[in-house]
């Protein structure tokens, strides 16, 4: 039976926490400082460290940096809302995920299901994130230059926690990919991945495709329907051009992410979710929120971890790489072993590429079916 050390100098917490993670099938330990949790863990390694970030004694922190890399413990650190911050620096040294206070149990619980039963899961997507990436591309992202690289490393830390990311590039620099590619690389790979363009759903029926409605609750409204955050239901929800959505919807989805709870239209009742979101912008999301389209609090929820992804101009050579892998599959599909000539090649760098990939895309495609001029 796997082992939980839990350590948080509340004792309400404390004993809250202990009795849900024994319920679920662990045994659990617990100290209310650094200087307990360190003799617990002499006495029985845990499987699985959960710690408050601030405990009497110092950081929780100090019990991550503590622990033998070679024993394999997972790390999950408690914050209060204003820590949200240390909570990322954690995951970017390697903790498995955090939980914010008030704890949502729903999260508690998903967290808690990736330990003991998904095992296998965890190893094969461990073994994906090695093979995913090879010399110069990350699964179907293609790309080998430094900027690529940085992206491809956050990627990698960020994708198997429970952790909300906000995609910003420009058009065409392939957030969707990005997107699609954390969902694969997270343990809710198994569940959907439902991407949502915001701002192509009208107005009047945004709320009830994103959250559902009940049989009759407005003109129309012949049966009950289910909103894309029931149909993610254990997956992923992609907001794609979040800054289209309508203000007062806004509201409404900074409320689920801090609750975990939404409700469908016509209904009083409300329903736990259990989603993991990720949201994509093409404008820069600080203009957005001094323009009024994107609430604050809104931006600083989704901004918990931060994706940039760098114009196709910023890439160097991967515009060549691309259009080369681009080519061959053309070449592959109608069997021709057409090829660029150095020409052709310089005229690809020197362009700025406005609509990046995309561009790049349906540039290939025309000057495979028409090789002269662009
Ligand atoms: N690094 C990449 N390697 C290969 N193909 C890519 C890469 N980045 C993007 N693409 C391809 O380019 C096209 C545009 O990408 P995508 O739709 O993900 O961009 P986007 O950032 O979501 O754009 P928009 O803001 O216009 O919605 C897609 O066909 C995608 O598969
Ligand atoms: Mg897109």
């Amino acid at each position: 039976m796997p082992h939980v050390l839990i350590v948080d100098d509340e004792p309400n917490t404390l004993a809250a926490l202990a009795e849900i993670i024994s319920a679920e099938g662990f045994t659990v330990g617990t100290a209310q400082d650094l200087r307990q949790a360190k003799i617990q863990m002499v006495r029985q390694t845990p499987d699985v460290i959960l710690a408050d970030l601030k405990l009497p004694d110092g950081n929780g922190m100090e019990l991550f940096e503590a622990l033998d890399p070679k024993v394999a413990v997972e790390f999950i650190l408690i914050t209060g809302h204003a820590s949200v911050e240390s909570a990322v620096d954690a995951l970017r040294l390697g903790a498995a995920d955090y939980l914010v206070k008030p704890i949502n149990m729903q999260r508690l619980k998903t967290v808690l299901d990736r330990i003991p039963r998904a095992g296998d899961l965890k190893a094969e997507i461990s073994s994906l994130r090695g093979e995913l990436r090879r010399f110069g591309r990350f699964g179907r992202m293609l790309g080998g230059s430094p900027v690529m690289q940085n992206l491809y490393d956050q990627m990698n830390k960020v994708a198997p926690t429970e952790a909300t990311v906000l995609l910003v590039g420009e058009s065409g620099t392939g957030k969707e990919l990005v997107a699609q590619t954390l969902h694969e690389l997270s343990l809710r790979r198994k569940h959907p991945f439902l991407p949502v363009n915001c701002g192509a759903i009208s107005p009047n029926l945004i709320e009830s495709e994103m959250f559902g409605h009940e049989r009759g609750s407005f003109t129309g409204a012949d049966r009950q329907h289910k909103g894309y955050f029931e149909r993610a239901h254990g997956g992923t929800l992609f907001l794609d051009e979040i800054t289209e959505m309508p203000i007062e919807l806004q509201v409404k989805l900074l409320r689920v992410l801090e609750t975990g709870m939404f409700m469908r239209v016509g209904v009083n009742r409300e329903i736990e979710t259990d989603v993991r979101i990720v949201a994509a912008t093409n404008r820069n999301p600080e203009k957005a929120v001094a323009e009024g389209k994107l609430r604050e609090d809104l931006y600083h929820r989704l901004n918990v971890f931060p994706l940039y992804l760098p114009p196709l101009r910023e890439r160097g050579k991967d515009v060549e790489l691309i259009a080369q892998s681009l080519l061959e599959q053309m070449n592959a599909e109608h069997k021709t072993d057409k090829v660029m000539d150095p020409d052709f090649v310089s005229g690809l760098m020197r362009h700025s590429w406005p609509g990046n990939v995309r561009e790049l895309k349906n540039y290939m495609q025309r000057a495979y079916i028409m090789p002269t001029g662009r």
